[in-house]
């Protein structure tokens, strides 16, 4: 009988930023279709949830990491097992006009949303802690290309991990390891908390959608476990918006 080449079982995979939103919908969809899962960020309380939540006959980790600290990437890379498959998923937003942006606020958005992606993938390919033949997927964000005003720190941050996808799949295509991003448009999860962005401009938003409606986190788990699997084997350095028609305009 053919394998499906969905299927997960035998492979583990890391999710970055698991402890909520989509991360943790990747995490939970990776461990239905068979994955053991490594779910980390920096609220135990809410990784033990995660952690909880998987399917609990595999082999399934959680360490906890703040991804801007760099002890704690290293004891990340060190406490890893070697690795199917990687979703660097952890994220933050901040809204602010650019003639108000400071420094530090770039610094912060860039260093989560990209720098330390980079500085983890270069520490566990050293550490060769995934395997030939592995997949790796960025969440970035339809916001690299479709902008907002007042989201130029975010867009910017975004963009980089486009590009970086594109250079890393190039490096990593002679190991037969794919690099590929997925573009979400709007999701309903925590992200928009601490962002600035009030409530009436979310609703007005929905306008922007064709389809009427945002995207739950699983629409991006789903996509995710897609890239994961073998199904996506001759898929590299691709950007993949799923965005329920938000960029076809
Ligand atoms: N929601 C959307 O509409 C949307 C649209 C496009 C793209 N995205 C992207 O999707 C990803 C997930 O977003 P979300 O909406 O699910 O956000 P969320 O609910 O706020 O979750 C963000 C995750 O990132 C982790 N995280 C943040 N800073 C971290 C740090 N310094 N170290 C380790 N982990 C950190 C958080 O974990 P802890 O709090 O435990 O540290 C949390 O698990 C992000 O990259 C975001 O840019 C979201």
């Amino acid at each position: 009988m053919n394998k499906n080449p969905f299927d997960l079982n035998n492979k583990t995979i890391l999710v970055t930023g698991s402890t909520a939103g989509i991360g943790k919908a990747i995490a939970l969809g990776c461990s239905n279709m068979g994955a053991n899962v490594i779910v980390t960020g920096r609220n135990l309380s809410r990784l033990e949830e995660t952690f909880s939540d998987l399917q609990l006959e595999k082999n399934n980790k959680y360490i906890l990491a703040d991804l801007l600290n760099d002890e704690d990437l290293d004891n990340l890379v060190e406490e890893l097992p070697v690795l199917d498959g990687i979703v660097f998923n952890a994220g933050i937003v901040k809204t602010v006009p650019v003639s108000f942006i400071k420094k530090q606020q770039i610094q912060e958005v860039f260093d989560v949303n990209f720098t330390s992606s980079v500085i983890l993938i270069q520490k566990i390919l050293r550490k060769k802690k995934i395997i030939k033949g592995g997949a790796v997927c960025f969440i970035s964000s339809v916001a690299s290309n479709y902008v907002n005003l007042g989201n130029s720190i975010y867009s910017a941050s975004k963009g980089a991990v486009n590009s970086f996808t594109k250079a890393l799949a190039l490096e990593l295509a002679p190991k037969n390891i794919r690099v590929n991003a997925i573009l979400p448009g709007f999701i309903e999860t925590k992200i928009l908390e601490n962002s600035g962005i009030d409530k009436e401009a979310i609703s007005k938003h929905l306008d922007n959608y064709p389809m009427g409606k945002f995207g739950k986190p699983e629409d991006i788990a789903n996509a995710a476990v897609f890239l994961m699997s073998d199904a996506s084997q001759w898929i590299t350095g691709s950007l993949i918006t799923v965005d329920g028609g938000y960029s076809i305009k």
